[in-house]
Order: structure tokens, then C-alpha cells, then sequence
């Protein structure tokens, strides 16, 4: 749950103000965002990370993953303190430009960008573009020549790796693994050959290699592994050219606790490991440790935010072991939440506007779709009494929720309000009626 929900008589209270009313001025479903929270867990970044690394005399930059949620308020709030902005397409660049981020704040990642969006990169001076594949290096050189970019002013890139690490989580989020889409093999050599060919391109200027293990890991070692992995290829690339890069990326992908059960990663402590692990390995190479970015989405948007939604139906339902369960139909669901269909993803929620009986029924919280694997929490106990009108929340849906949202069924997607010391602001208003239609041409 957010750092400042509360509850006060049994009312799901947010920042100061309750559901209640967050629901009768904002409507359901609708995602409620504790500013606060997110900030703090953006300084808990910076300052975990610079309390580490600067003993050993090196920077830190942290790039908030845009991809779990972008808003043009939350791409600022993320630059007030102190953090850059990841982007991964032309729209994330263009929330992140129309919110005032300094090109050379940002990085564009992406296995598949489009000229128009390294274009854009180039033309903004977004500070890194991530290279993905070989043959990018080639596109990003035509597309800087005709932007008049020599080597007097080369456009600074990265080179994306797969370092091999199998993280857990699910499959689908597991991104370093070698026979996925992603970034150029390490173990294989094409990273370093890569990074190699780089270096031929005067127009560009090669800031270093980045590797992105996975999302939502909880084991920290994974993370060292990848540390490890990633400064040995920079002294390997030394050895064989002489160029010595001046920064690795290590990623994003720190777990977070959806349900109780789960453990989120310890931001100082991993902070401490990166720096112990670095520190070591740079004197068993007889190398530096350059600067170091990381990435981070979930961890600081994820927790920070809930999402409302307005009971509908409640049909008690046999299950095939004989036992009853209570369907508990949501104003929303699979549109505003695809990752349990997606990934077998755990949630927890409560009721929100009341107490509540204090005897629990075994429930199924659903979506209004029209598909039986519209589940959001598949078993969940809730007061046996929770009928229609009443309003349920659901923790930690700030990430990948609101940015994965759809319009199935042509339902309108819901809004994200900012909640803080009692007041509210509208970040992303609800969808319309009139926005849904007006790109059917008819
Ligand atoms: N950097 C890169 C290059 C990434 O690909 C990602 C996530 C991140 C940073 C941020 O990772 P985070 O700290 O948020 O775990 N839709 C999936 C997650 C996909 C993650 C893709 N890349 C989900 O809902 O779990």
C-alpha cells in the first residue's frame, strides 16, 4: 500500500483524503496516486545509490523507467528530484519533451526504433540511444549525418547486452536471457564485437553498455552478477582497443511486495552490494569503476499507487470442489489491468468505503469484460457482506497497469489522480465518450 494510506473507521484513506470521496469527484474505475510516495521512493534512489557510490568517488544517475507510467506530472516530479527519464518510443519522448525534460536527461531505448523517433532523439540530444542490434549502428550514423552531426559533436550512444542471467519472474519480463529479442549477446561475442564496430563511427560517441536482466527480481545476487559481468566486458573491450568507456547501465527491475508474502528489494542494501561487488572486481581487473546508471520503473511508481473501482454485481458461485465462492464484479478489469491474464500476476485489495463484516468470504474479484480470464485477484478473503456500491482498492497498480491499459470492449480508460496532504490533482483525465470515437472515421 502507499506510504500515506491509512484507515480511518474502517475508510480507505489516501494522503488525507478518502475513498469515499476520491470516488464521488473522480469517479470508477480511476487510479489514485500518492505524490509523496512516489517522490520519496525517487530520492530513496538517488540518495541509497549516492551515499554508495561517491565513497568510492563515482556518480550515479537514475533514469525512471517511463514505461511503467509516464504522465508529463510525473516526468517532472521524477526531474525535480534529481532523476533522468527512460524512454523506449516516440510517445514516452514526447511526454517526457512536452514536460520540460532536457534532451540530455532522457535515453531512448527500443530493438526496433523507428528512423522518425532517432530522428527525434537526435534532433532533442537525448543523451543516450541504446544500441539493440548491429545493424542500428548504421542507422543512427545515416540519420545523424543528415542532421549535420560529425565528429565534432557525435551523438552519444549505448550498446545494449545481454549479460545471461535468468532472473525468475515471469518468462515474459525476463529480458537478458540469450535467446530473446533484446540487446546483443555476450557470452557469443557479439556484444563485444559491437562495441568494437561503434568505435569505427566517428558521428558517434560510445558512452558505454547497458544490460537489463529482468523485471520485478527479488534477489539481489542476480543484480552483482550482472555488476560483475558488465565492468569485465568494459576491461575486455579495453584490452582489445584501448577504449576504455566511461559509464555501464545496469538497469532497472527491483522487485516490489504486491501481497504481503512477497518481499520488495532493500534499495540501500542492493546500493551497498553494486558498490562491494564493483569495488572488488575492479581491483581483481586492475581496472575503475566508471559512472553507473540504473533504471528503475516499478520500484518507484508500483507501490505508490491504487486502483478504485466501484462494486457492481456479487454472485455466489459453487466452485467444481463444492466450495462457494463470491464472484465480485468490478467496474473495470482486463482494460485497466492485463497483468494477472498476462502474467499470473498477484494482487491484494480491501474494502475501501466501510468496515465491513467481520466474517470473510472466499471471493473472485473480476472485470466487466466480456471473457471468463478477466480475473484480477483470482482468491481473496472479503467481508462477507460486500455487496453492490460498495468500493474495493487494489494495491500497488502503479505500474504497468495504467500504461498497459486498453480499450477492450471499448470501455474508456480511467484516469490517474495525484493525492497529497488532502488535495488532489487530475493527472490524466477519464477517456470520453467523444475520445473513443473520434479516430472511427465512420
Ligand atoms: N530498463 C529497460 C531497458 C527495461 O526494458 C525495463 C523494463 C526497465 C528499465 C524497467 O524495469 P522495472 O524497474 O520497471 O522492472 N510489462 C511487464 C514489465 C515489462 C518490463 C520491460 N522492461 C510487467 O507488467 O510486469
Amino acid at each position: 500500500w502507499p506510504r500515506n494510506a491509512r484507515l480511518h473507521d474502517g475508510e480507505f484513506v489516501l494522503a488525507g483524503v478518502s475513498a469515499t470521496q476520491l470516488a464521488d469527484e473522480h469517479g470508477t474505475p480511476a487510479f489514485f496516486l500518492d505524490e509523496s510516495d512516489f517522490r520519496e521512493r525517487a530520492q530513496l534512489f538517488r540518495d541509497a545509490f549516492r551515499a554508495a557510490f561517491s565513497p568510492l568517488g563515482v556518480d550515479v544517475d537514475v533514469y525512471y523507467a517511463g514505461k511503467a507510467f509516464l504522465s508529463i506530472a510525473v516526468a517532472r516530479w521524477a526531474h525535480e528530484e534529481g532523476l533522468r527519464i527512460d524512454t523506449a518510443s516516440m510517445g514516452e519522448m514526447a511526454v517526457a519533451l512536452r514536460a520540460g525534460i532536457p534532451g540530455d536527461h532522457m535515453g531512448l531505448h527500443g530493438n526496433n526504433k523507428s528512423d522518425e523517433e532517432r530522428r527525434r532523439a537526435i534532433t532533442h540530444r537525448v543523451g543516450r540511444i541504446v544500441i539493440d542490434s548491429p545493424g542500428e549502428i548504421d542507422d543512427i550514423v545515416r540519420v545523424a549525418r543528415a542532421l549535420g552531426r560529425t565528429a565534432a559533436d557525435p551523438v552519444p550512444v549505448m550498446v545494449r547486452v545481454t549479460t545471461g542471467i535468468h532472473a525468475g519472474g515471469h518468462d515474459f519480463i525476463a529480458t537478458a536471457r540469450e535467446d530473446q529479442k533484446f540487446g546483443l549477446s555476450l557470452a557469443g561475442g557479439q556484444a563485444l564485437a559491437t562495441l568494437t564496430a561503434v568505435l569505427d563511427h566517428p558521428e558517434l560517441h560510445l558512452l558505454g553498455a547497458h544490460a537489463h536482466i529482468g523485471s520485478q527480481i527479488q534477489d539481489p545476487t542476480a543484480f552483482e552478477v550482472n555488476a560483475r559481468k558488465m565492468l569485465t566486458l568494459r576491461a575486455d573491450l579495453e584490452h582489445a582497443t584501448g577504449y576504455l568507456m566511461p559509464e555501464l547501465d545496469l538497469g532497472g527491475g527491483y522487485g516490489i511486495a504486491y501481497t504481503p508474502e512477497e518481499t520488495p528489494i532493500d534499495v540501500p542494501n542492493l546500493a551497498q552490494r553494486l558498490a562491494t561487488t564493483l569495488s572488488e572486481v575492479a581491483a581483481e581487473l586492475g581496472t575503475t569503476i566508471p559512472r553507473i546508471s540504473i533504471e528503475p520503473g516499478r520500484s518507484i511508481i508500483g507501490p505508490a499507487m491504487v486502483t478504485c473501482y466501484r462494486v457492481g454485481v456479487v454472485k455466489p458461485v459453487v466452485t467444481d470442489e463444492g466450495v462457494t465462492r463470491l464472484y465480485v464484479s468490478v467496474d473495470g478489469g482486463m482494460s485497466d489491468n492485463i497483468r494477472p491474464a498476462l502474467y499470473g500476476a498477484q494482487y491484494t485489495a480491501r474494502l475501501a468505503n466501510r468496515t465491513g463484516s467481520e466474517q470473510g468470504a472466499l471471493a473472485r474479484v473480476v472485470g466487466k469484460h466480456c471473457e471468463s480470464g478477466d480475473i484480477i485477484i483470482p482468491d481473496v478473503v472479503l467481508p462477507a457482506d460486500i455487496g453492490p456500491g460498495d468500493l474495493l482498492v487494489v494495491a500497488a497498480t502503479g505500474a504497468y497497469n495504467r500504461s498497459m491499459a486498453s480499450n477492450y470492449n471499448n470501455l474508456l480508460k480511467p484516469p490517474v489522480i495525484a493525492v497529497r496532504e488532502g488535495h488532489t490533482t487530475v493527472l490524466v483525465r477519464r477517456e470520453t465518450e467523444d475520445d473513443l470515437l473520434a479516430t472511427d472515421l465512420g
